[in-house]
């Protein structure tokens, strides 16, 4: 396996070289970012939002979306995005899925057929406590494209720290396949906290399989793995 881990116990550390990673990719030339929400990503975005960094000439791609919630409502991806990233260093243009469309299979298929036209240079990851990446929960195929999806009623419980209540968390989210993901030129995968121990473990110990979805990064010839993990 090519994965290259690096164990930072130090958060402070671990967010600076992450930041790092993504500058260095700046500074090579990628133009196509592949983007995370999650609580993982604070940190980071902070850091690039106090950076030099600059994106005007970059596009954007968000991994996933929510279904059904409004794109106003603060706990939507692109509410998240424009708060964390967008509003302070915007890119030529950003993409997400549509989670407000009428038929969000039609709207998987559009987000799918942008994906298909761009090749990714970087791609942002974190995990699910169950090996999600993406909202690609645990059984979905590897050959899998930009889907709509059951979420887990894990993931709503995991999720449901930033809504009122679990009732409030979409049962529904469209997201980019592993196919799409795994397109991508380079991967950075933070995976941090010990809710993550489990997912991070079946990465780097475990066999590549479709029940824990991350397991697929194996395959890819360019992924930095950051986490404060002991394994
Ligand atoms: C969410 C997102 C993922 C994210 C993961 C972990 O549900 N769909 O893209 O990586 O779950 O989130 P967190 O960083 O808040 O633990």
């Amino acid at each position: 396996t090519a994965l290259k881990v690096e164990t930072i116990i130090d958060l402070d550390t671990l967010y600076d070289r992450a930041f790092n990673v993504l500058k260095e990719a700046v500074h090579n030339g990628s133009k196509n970012f592949g983007l995370a929400t999650g609580g993982t990503m604070l940190p980071l975005y902070e850091r690039i939002r106090n950076s030099e960094l600059d994106f005007t000439q970059c596009e954007s791609v968000n991994l996933d979306e929510y279904v059904g919630l409004p794109k106003a409502h603060p706990e939507s991806y692109i509410s998240f995005m424009k708060q964390q990233l967008f509003n302070e260093k915007p890119f030529k243009k950003s993409n997400l899925p549509n989670g407000e469309a009428q038929d969000p299979h039609e709207e998987a298929a559009r987000y799918e057929a942008l994906l298909q036209k761009m090749k990714l240079d970087f791609q942002l990851l974190g995990i699910g406590e169950n090996g999600h990446i993406g909202f690609n929960e645990p059984g979905t195929a590897f050959d899998s494209e930009t889907h709509v999806v059951e979420l887990e009623e894990s993931t709503r419980i995991a999720n449901a720290r930033f809504f009122n209540s679990l009732d409030e968390v979409p049962t529904k989210a469209i997201t980019m396949g592993i196919s799409s993901i795994m397109r991508a030129e380079q991967i950075l995968l933070i995976a941090v906290g010990e809710k993550k121990r489990t997912a991070l473990e079946a990465l780097l110990k475990g066999e590549v399989t479709e029940e824990i979805p991350v397991t697929i990064l194996k395959k890819h010839p360019n992924v930095t793995v950051l986490t404060d993990l002991v394994i």
